[in-house]
């Protein structure tokens, strides 16, 4: 498979105290108090998946990202797929990106996490690759990532495939209105399994409402860090008002 219709247009980053700053969208890749916990508290907490992995009886479990940004989502979930998911089964990680960071620039970032480097530095050997072939296996096979690059909603619309877990990222909201669309969130529902959850750093009121409308079951919980609120919840596949 190949990735490549048009070429890559690479995100504008520039740093701020050793983080990336994505200037076109005025926003941050994660939280500048801590985005290792944020991560860890917003989407594998979020979506419950120390618990569902400890006690997973597929040989599959698919995760789907928007917003690949640095890695850092997907580096946090292989890490603890590797130390609680069974040996045998395998993460599929699928992540959709319209502005990939060029390779020395995820690495920039990713540098920020040393406890994190046996998984970043297998992940990085492979991002060349990953940018031009689209998937790639890491970790004897048990991880298999796929990057999708393009726009969210696009990427979703061509695919058929069974999501257990969606990690909703994408800068916030009112920044980028243009990912966060109904269309998204039709293109989620369509592509959910019935146990399928989902979780995301913002609690944006038209993004509430959209999940519910496309029938997610929508909750609010205490947000990470200066965040007040964030949003988890499940598929349930009756929309709501
Ligand atoms: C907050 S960052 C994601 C951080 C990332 N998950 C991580 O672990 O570092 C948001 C990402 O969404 C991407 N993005 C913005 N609009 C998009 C769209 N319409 N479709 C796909 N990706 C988009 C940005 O380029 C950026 O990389």
């Amino acid at each position: 498979m190949c990735n490549i219709s048009k070429p890559i247009q690479h995100a504008n980053v520039e740093w701020r105290n050793g983080q990336p700053f994505a200037t076109d969208f005025q926003d941050v890749y994660f939280s500048s108090d801590n985005g290792l916990a944020e991560t860890d508290y917003v989407f594998l907490q979020g979506n419950d998946l120390l618990n569902r992995w400890q006690s997973l009886t597929f040989n599959t479990f698919t995760i789907f990202e928007t917003g690949f940004g640095t890695g850092l989502n997907f580096i946090c979930a292989a890490d603890l797929w590797l130390k609680t998911a069974p040996p045998a089964a395998v993460l599929q990680f699928y992540s959709v990106e319209k502005y990939p960071l060029t390779l020395q620039s995820i690495t920039q970032a990713l540098q920020n996490w040393p406890q994190l480097s046996t998984i970043y530095q297998p992940f990085l050997y492979e991002y060349p690759q990953l940018l031009q072939h689209q998937t790639v296996a890491l970790f004897n096979g048990r991880v298999q990532l796929t990057l999708l690059i393009g726009d969210a909603t696009e990427q979703l619309s061509s695919l058929s495939m069974n999501t257990d877990a969606w990690f909703l990222d994408g800068f916030a909201p009112r920044k980028n209105p243009a990912m966060w669309q109904p269309a998204l969130f039709e293109q989620m529902a369509r592509l959910s399994t019935p146990l399928c959850t989902f979780a995301t750093f913002t609690s944006a009121g038209d993004v509430r409402r959209g999940l519910l409308q496309a029938g997610f079951d929508v909750k609010k919980q205490a947000g990470f860090g200066k965040k007040r609120e964030m949003l988890q919840g499940k598929f349930v596949g009756i929309a709501h008002d």
